[in-house]
């Protein structure tokens, strides 16, 4: 009996990410049927995945040794109900399971006693090749029963590993995006989509506006938390639901919007401050903590304006919007008057008023080709948005990250180039580059990036910088066969 597995539950058995899983399936070496990958066809490819070590069964383990204590709990298990609905459900998997095989018995006991019929008839049975033929079948019969299945197993590690995987979690697959994500713990879908840097349409978050209403195509969906917001009979009938007050139960597929730079509304949230972080004595990053009930939505590359004691500045935000309610901006010590009063008198808990997002400098999130970024100076802040987003979508094919900054007094440097780094030691398909304002000129800089990259046709470039470079690097990709719908370039002076 065949047994498929969606290719997000794939990666994470095997402990690689859904780019690489879906390379392999592109170049031939694993797969698939109607996207699916079948439980034979893994154990083929993967013959040295020692399942039992896999994360999944660790963090059970780790949850039996803490003795199931509140917070772990909470984090780690899927809400009671939903729980009690994933083994109820697999329990009807195995009953039915167990039904077809009780039932394979009696055929097979049924065909043992017709063939003996035949063999104790044969005696009389003219034809010695047919009745030669009937006794190999019985043999050959009896042999296939008795032998232990190839890699039995490896099988069963496989699949009690993805038991317990669906145990822990559900997949979701979003259409018509068709973007995939992992619901874990007591999360909402929409918790959990944002945690994997998939921007649902969303509002209040907390069931009163309906922007995150989604319908449901299949699978199971349950309440976890109450909502005000009023769905009509209609609506519900045809599966509508709001993302932020279901989990999954099992599998779904849903139907939901994906917000573009447009479709996000304005917002003004009042944020405390975490910490101001001194990266280097010209720059800052300021750390915000955004209300529980009120995190800030917003696309990576998108900047906002800061208002503490009446004073005003706008800045690219630098974390990924799967950080809920973490926000970072880097601020650069000049004589704006939002910098100066953030890095001469800003301290934690003060009160930080965020307005927006702004602008359209976001990721393209249908791109499965490889992805160059470019940051000049602090243009690394809203590029810092874009990778980490890009990590957490795991659509790029590649990453490449080139930072153009000085060591002279004027420039910030390379203030976070140990994190560019350890991305690049972290992730097979990321290499970074650190590069001198200083080697040359912005013609000449831009060259050098671009001459690593002879296949630009089909690579999308994100730059951050100012006019001068951007318009050099442009022109230069362009030239060198990069689509116009490649590009995306902010202007930051
Ligand atoms: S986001 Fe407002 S109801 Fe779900």
């Amino acid at each position: 009996m065949a047994h498929f597995l969606p290719l997000s539950r794939v990666a994470r058995l095997v402990g690689e990410s859904r780019t690489v899983i879906q390379r392999m399936i592109h170049d031939g070496k694993l797969s698939t049927f109607d996207g699916m990958v079948d439980m034979n066809e893994l154990l083929r490819v993967f013959p040295d995945v020692q399942w039992e070590d896999n994360g999944e069964f660790k963090r059970v383990e780790e949850i039996k040794a803490k003795a199931f204590a509140r917070r772990v709990y909470e984090h780690a298990l899927p809400d009671k109900e939903v729980l009690a609905e994933r083994l109820f459900e697999m329990g009807r998997e195995f009953a039915a399971a167990k039904t077809l095989l009780l039932h394979y018995d009696e055929v097979l006991r049924f065909l043992d006693d017709k063939l003996d019929d035949v063999t104790e008839a044969g005696a009389g049975v003219a034809n010695p090749a047919v009745q030669q033929a009937v006794v190999d079948l019985k043999q050959w019969l009896r042999q296939e029963l008795e032998a232990r299945p190839k890699d039995t197993e490896r099988a069963q590690s496989l699949l009690a590993q993805e038991n317990v995987m669906r145990i822990m979690s559900a997949q979701v697959t979003v259409l018509p995006a068709g973007h995939e994500f992992s619901v874990e713990g007591n999360d909402t879908l929409l918790e959990a989509a944002l945690r994997a840097g998939i921007p649902l349409n969303y509002g209040c978050s907390n069931g009163n506006c309906g922007e995150c209403k989604a319908r449901l195509v299949s699978g199971q969906v349950k309440k976890v938390h109450p909502h005000d917001f009023v769905l009509k009979d209609a609506e519900k009938a045809d599966g509508a639901f709001l993302l932020c007050s279901y989990t999954a139960v099992n599998d779904v597929v849903v139907e939901a919007g994906v917000s573009g730079a447009d479709d996000i509304p304005l917002q003004d949230i009042s944020t405390r401050v975490k910490a101001v972080e001194m990266l280097n004595d010209r720059i800052a990053a300021l750390h915000l903590t955004a209300p529980r009930s009120q995190r800030l939505h917003f696309l990576a590359g998108q900047r906002v304006t800061l208002t503490a004691d009446g004073v005003s500045g706008e800045y690219y935000v630098a974390s990924c919007p799967c950080e809920e309610r973490h926000i970072e901006l880097h601020i650069r010590r000049d004589n704006r008057p939002f910098s100066r009063h953030a890095l001469a008198d800003l301290a934690k808990e003060d009160v930080v008023r965020v307005d927006g997002p702004h602008g359209r400098f976001v990721m393209k999130l249908d791109s499965r080709r490889p992805v160059i970024f470019v940051a000049w100076e602090d243009g690394f802040a809203p590029i810092k948005s874009l990778v980490q987003h890009a990590m957490s979508l795991e659509i790029a094919e590649s990453m490449s990250l080139y930072w153009v900054a000085g060591a002279v007094a004027d420039s910030v440097g390379h203030y976070q180039e140990n994190l560019c780094r350890a991305w690049a030691d972290a992730l097979d398909d990321f290499t970074y580059q650190a590069l001198d304002t200083a080697a040359g000129t912005t013609a000449a800089i831009a060259e050098s990036i671009l001459a690593q990259h002879p296949d630009l046709y089909r690579a999308d470039i994100y730059a951050a910088g100012p006019h001068a470079f951007l318009q050099a690097l442009q022109a230069g990709a362009l030239a060198r066969g990069l689509s116009p719908l490649g590009w995306h370039g902010e202007t930051i002076e």
